[in-house]
């Protein structure tokens, strides 16, 4: 993807220029800077005309303006300055990328970051233009695409006239790296399933190992028999394409600190397997390795970043297939924890190969704390919608963490229970545990299930179903929740 150059400490010289976005509040007004380059008179007759009323997410593009020196003025309507919101300001922001979208702007004074919403500051506003404008550029690229052209983005540098701080140059660059993390999560998950298969999902894992430094090491499928990682190679048992177990290592502080591990569900296609989902959008069951190719967006950008502190990915990438051989409700199987399970619904798989892949990463890599992600159930979808990814988690402080980061970046989390009574759904007549807990709050007994292998260490689950991808005709991946993420490492250091 096109990599946007972005400035602080910029001139307001407009001569500099060949386009200014411009904030404007109900009633014509402006910034300080407008009034300078006397745009006030113009903003405000536009109010007076009714040509342009400032609401949120509203957008003017005018070709040279009489009064400034820059050939294109984009104005962009923030709506009423005292209840100016987090919401509407984002509307507005991306409503103005969007407005650049097929214009000739090249090299832009941004001068949105002039106005916050209350209780955020202007490294936040850098933060959110900068992930805003840079993946306002992104577009799914892949040959299989064919004649459908991609994105030809003209815009190559943006600036910001705001100091050249520590907090600015920070939430830039984290904005950038988050954002550039997000098309790698978008690309893969919106790759379809004949080509992001298990092997490919790895192959990724080795080229960005070689280009950031990473430590790759991928488990195959006999090594994880005979390890005895019994639940995830039974998922992967019905399948031709073989599982394989990514793991990689960033080693950004000393080698004796423990990592911190992210664990992502990679289940490239999930047909339910022998208990068959319908086939109603079950081509959007492609996108069930959201988690894996969130973790491999986050390493994007611990690449690009390059934090001081200790971070491993293990993911668990197979398809979930119905077949001869494949699993049967009823089986039982051993994970390698040593804990049995009795699948009672082969399509409850993601949290079969998590459970392995969380032994897994305890036993190899000692974190002082993992926290997986996955498009795990339909329930999630149905409690929180597409606009809150759900938490839960053994361990308040991470799981505030986790949500104070979802708040800061506008990629949020919202928390649910665990508890020992949600815990009994699980029971089984024939294992340790069913892997299914009944219809009532599934988001909430597939993070008991996963508890039960997690019990030593400070855990928290993302349950990211309503929230890596949208259906309908903008369908695709999103992204999410790599920004929330990668804040919450950069916190951690
Ligand atoms: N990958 C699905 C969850 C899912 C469903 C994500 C729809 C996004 C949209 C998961 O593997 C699954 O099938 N979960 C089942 C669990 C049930 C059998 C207990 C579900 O949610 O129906
Ligand atoms: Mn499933
Ligand atoms: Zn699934």
């Amino acid at each position: 993807m096109k990599q946007i150059q972005f400035k602080l400490n910029a001139t307001t010289d407009l001569h500099s220029f060949d386009t200014l976005i411009l904030p404007v509040f109900d009633q014509g007004q402006s910034t300080q800077l407008a009034k300078d380059v006397n745009l006030l008179d113009l903003t405000q007759t536009l109010f007076k005309q009714g040509d342009f009323l400032a609401k949120p997410g509203q957008t003017q593009m005018l070709f040279q303006p009489a009064s400034i020196a820059c050939s294109r003025l984009l104005l962009v309507g923030m709506g009423e300055l005292e209840t100016l919101t987090v919401k509407s300001y984002l509307e507005s922001l991306n409503a103005a990328a969007k407005a650049l979208d097929n214009t000739g702007a090249t090299n832009v004074l941004n001068t949105l970051i002039e106005c916050q919403p209350a209780n955020n500051d202007q490294a936040w506003a850098i933060y959110q233009n900068t992930l805003a404008f840079q993946r306002s550029v992104y577009d799914y690229e892949h040959e299989s695409r064919n004649k459908k052209t991609p994105k030809d983005p003209k815009l190559t540098s943006m600036s910001y006239a705001a100091e050249t701080t520590a907090a600015n140059e920070t939430a830039m660059n984290q904005a950038q790296a988050s954002a550039l993390g997000m098309a790698l999560t978008q690309d893969l998950a919106n790759m379809p399933s004949n080509f992001c298969t298990p092997t490919y999902l790895a192959e990724t894992a080795e080229a960005m190992a070689k280009t950031y430094g990473f430590e790759a090491n991928i488990l195959e499928q006999d090594e994880m028999i005979k390890m005895g990682m019994g639940s995830f190679m039974a998922v992967a048992q019905g399948a031709h394409t073989p599982p394989k177990m990514i793991c990689l290592s960033y080693q950004g502080a000393d080698a004796s600190q423990a990592p911190i591990a992210l664990v992502g569900k990679g289940v490239t296609f999930d047909t339910g397997g022998i208990s068959l989902k319908p086939g109603e959008a079950m081509d959007e069951m492609k996108y069930d390795m959201g988690g894996a190719a969130t973790v491999l967006g986050v390493f994007e950008a611990l690449g690009r970043i390059k934090p001081k502190l200790n971070v491993v990915a293990v993911i668990p990438a197979t398809e979930n297939m119905p077949a001869g051989n494949a699993i049967k409700p009823g089986d039982v199987v051993k994970s390698l924890s040593g804990q049995t399970i009795e699948i009672l619904n082969t399509d409850a798989e993601g949290r079969l190969i998590l459970c392995d892949a969380l032994t897994y990463a305890q036993q190899t890599y000692k974190p002082s704390k993992i926290v997986d992600m996955a498009t795990l159930t339909g329930a999630c979808i149905i409690a929180l919608g597409h606009q809150m990814s759900a938490v839960l988690g053994n361990n308040q402080p991470l799981v505030d963490a986790l949500i104070a980061s979802g708040q800061k970046t506008y990629d949020r989390f919202w928390q649910m229970p665990l508890s020992d009574e949600y815990d009994e759904q699980l029971k089984s007549n024939f294992a340790d545990m069913a892997n299914i807990g009944g219809r009532a709050a599934g988001t909430i007994t597939a993070a008991q299930f996963l508890a039960r292998f997690t019990k030593d260490v400070d855990w928290a689950h993302l349950d990211i179903a309503g929230t890596a991808w949208v259906s309908g005709k903008d369908k695709g991946a999103t992204g999410r929740p790599v920004p929330a993420l990668v804040d919450f490492l950069l916190e951690q250091v």
